[in-house]
């Protein structure tokens, strides 16, 4: 039984909490931590029994990996520039935790393509592109690396603070306890929200760190933020025209009344909460999100085993 959202393995979801950040930063650097899903759920719509409710968390299967894979590329390709030891420590953490997320959610897009939701020549382009970035970069010779680098991380921290906001909301907001959810997939999107909001700070401390500004900060937010506000609902509306179980079509009115009842995390509050980063003493730990709510749900899931290998190298 975990202790902090009442749920059994195969009971129900629910972890509701205060939505106020006291801990700006985890006591402990960041690790990756053992996870035990059981992600063959029967249900192809898995939320609520309902095709829009459910394909707005698939997205996040479809999108992660490669986003994940990209924010690994820019958070590796500092380690260079990198001097203090904690940060390495949590950059190494951070690595590994997003290689766990990265291949629980490929696991989630291969069940989504044996219900006939292919999306496979899409993700190896966005796959390909990545690369030959990465490789690109890698190529460059100093100091252009470098500033191509603070660019990425850039990007890197923009992205965080999105799914750290979305994180915040899945957290804090869910009724799922009283819903119709499959509650594997509940907890796998809780503990990698909880381990969004554990290390949402690593990439933004990164880019300080390695000499990042303000006006490349926010200069990269800027095209994300629009892509991932229209992009996301885009998205959604296309895996619901390529789901042969799915009817009807995507609505706003629908997110928002989802939203409303705690099915779904809000974009317009995490809309909302894109002002706090153009703040120029921001810092993701001011984001509302709780730390402790998430910690304390990483301490008690069920599925969710505890730490990887050593917490320090
Ligand atoms: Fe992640
Ligand atoms: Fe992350």
């Amino acid at each position: 039984m975990c202790r902090v959202c009442s749920l059994r393995p195969k009971g129900r979801a629910r972890l509701r909490g205060p939505m106020t950040a006291t801990l700006r930063r985890p006591p402990e650097p960041v690790a990756p931590r053992h996870t035990s899903f059981e992600l063959d759920t029967p249900r192809v719509h898995w939320l609520v029994d309902d095709a829009q409710a459910t394909h707005t968390f698939n997205v996040g299967n479809l999108l992660f990996p490669t986003g994940e894979r990209f924010f690994n590329d820019s958070l590796r390709n500092a380690l260079p520039y990198v001097t203090d030891e904690r940060i390495r420590t949590e950059i190494r953490g951070f690595l590994g935790q997003e290689v766990t997320h990265r291949n629980e959610h490929e696991r989630c897009v291969a069940r989504m393509e044996e219900y006939g939701i292919d999306f496979r020549r899409e993700l190896e382009l966005f796959e390909s592109f990545r690369r030959r970035l990465n490789d690109r970069v890698n190529r460059l010779p100093e100091p252009f690396r470098k500033q191509a680098v603070l660019f990425m991380v850039a990007t890197t921290a923009a992205a965080e603070h999105f799914t750290a906001s979305l994180a915040g909301y899945v957290l804090a907001d869910n009724t799922w306890a009283d819903t119709d959810v499959d509650p594997e997939m509940a907890h796998l999107f809780l503990w990698h929200a909880s381990e969004e909001i554990e290390h949402r700070h690593v990439a933004y401390d990164v880019y300080h760190h390695i000499g990042g500004g303000y006006l490349r900060r926010v200069a990269a937010m800027v095209p994300l933020a629009g892509l991932i506000l229209v992009g996301w609902p885009l998205l959604t509306s296309e895996v619901m025209r390529r789901d042969p179980a799915a009817k009807g079509r995507w609505s706003w009115r629908a997110h928002v009344r989802s939203a409303r009842r705690g099915e779904v995390f809000s974009l317009v509050r995490s809309a909302w909460d894109l002002r706090l980063y153009f703040h120029p003493n921001h810092h993701p730990g001011d984001l509302p999100g709780s730390l402790e709510q998430a910690l304390e749900y990483l301490s008690t899931a069920p599925s969710v085993l505890g730490h990887r290998g050593p917490r320090r190298s």
